[in-house]
C-alpha cells in the first residue's frame, strides 16, 4: 500500500538532525540499504538546512518549513523472478524570500553567501544523491524542492542470485 507522511518544523537549526532521521526513519518502510538511507539523510539536510539559512537569513522569526513524503511500490514482471522496488517522493517547503534566478542557484559551486562557509554544493548534492529533482520557487513567497529516490532492491538481489544458481 501506498504510504505517506507530513510534518512541519520550525526553522531551527536543531531541526535540521531531527528532519533528516524523520524522513529516514519514514524511508524504513521500504528496506532500504544503510548507502540509500545515507544518500536520503544528506539530500534531506541540504535542503532544510537551504530553507533556514537562505529562505529565512538564519533568523528565527518563526518560520515554517513543511517536509512531505510518500513511498510508493512499483511492481516489475521479469521471466525470471518478480522485483518489486520501492520509491520515496520528498518534498520540502519554505515561506521564505525565494530564489531569484533557480538556473544560477543550481550551478556548482554558486553561493550568495560567499564569507559564510558556504560552498555552493548543496542543490548539486541533491541532484547526485536523488533523482527526479526539481524546484519551483517565487521571490517573497518561498521554494518548493522535490525529490525521489527509487530504494529498497536487497530483496530482489537475493532472488536474482537465487535464480542464476
Ligand atoms: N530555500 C531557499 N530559499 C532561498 N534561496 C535559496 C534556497 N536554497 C538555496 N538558495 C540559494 O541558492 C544558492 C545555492 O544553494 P546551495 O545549497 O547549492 O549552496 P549554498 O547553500 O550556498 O552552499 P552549501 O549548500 O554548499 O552550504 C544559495 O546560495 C542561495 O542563494
Ligand atoms: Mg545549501
Amino acid at each position: 500500500m501506498d504510504n505517506y507522511m507530513k510534518l512541519e518544523i520550525a526553522a531551527l537549526g536543531e531541526n535540521e538532525a531531527f528532519a533528516r532521521s524523520a524522513v529516514a526513519a519514514f524511508a524504513l518502510t521500504l528496506n532500504p540499504t544503510l548507502a540509500e538511507l545515507s544518500d536520503i539523510k544528506t539530500a534531506v539536510s541540504e535542503a532544510v538546512t537551504n530553507c533556514i539559512v537562505h529562505a529565512y537569513g538564519g533568523a528565527n522569526t518563526n518560520q515554517k518549513i513543511r517536509i512531505e513524503c510518500e513511498t510508493v511500490y512499483e511492481e516489475i514482471e521479469n521471466p525470471l523472478f518478480k522485483e518489486r522496488k520501492g520509491r520515496i517522493h520528498i518534498r520540502i517547503t519554505d515561506y521564505g524570500c525565494g530564489i531569484d534566478d533557480v538556473e544560477k542557484a543550481l550551478q556548482p559551486f554558486f553561493t550568495t553567501r560567499e564569507g559564510d562557509e558556504r560552498s555552493g554544493m548543496g542543490f548539486t548534492i541533491m541532484q547526485t544523491f536523488m533523482e527526479d529533482f526539481s524546484i519551483q520557487s517565487k521571490r517573497g513567497l518561498g521554494t518548493v524542492v522535490t525529490m525521489s529516490k527509487s530504494i529498497g532492491n536487497t530483496e530482489n538481489f537475493m532472488i536474482k542470485e537465487r535464480a542464476n544458481a
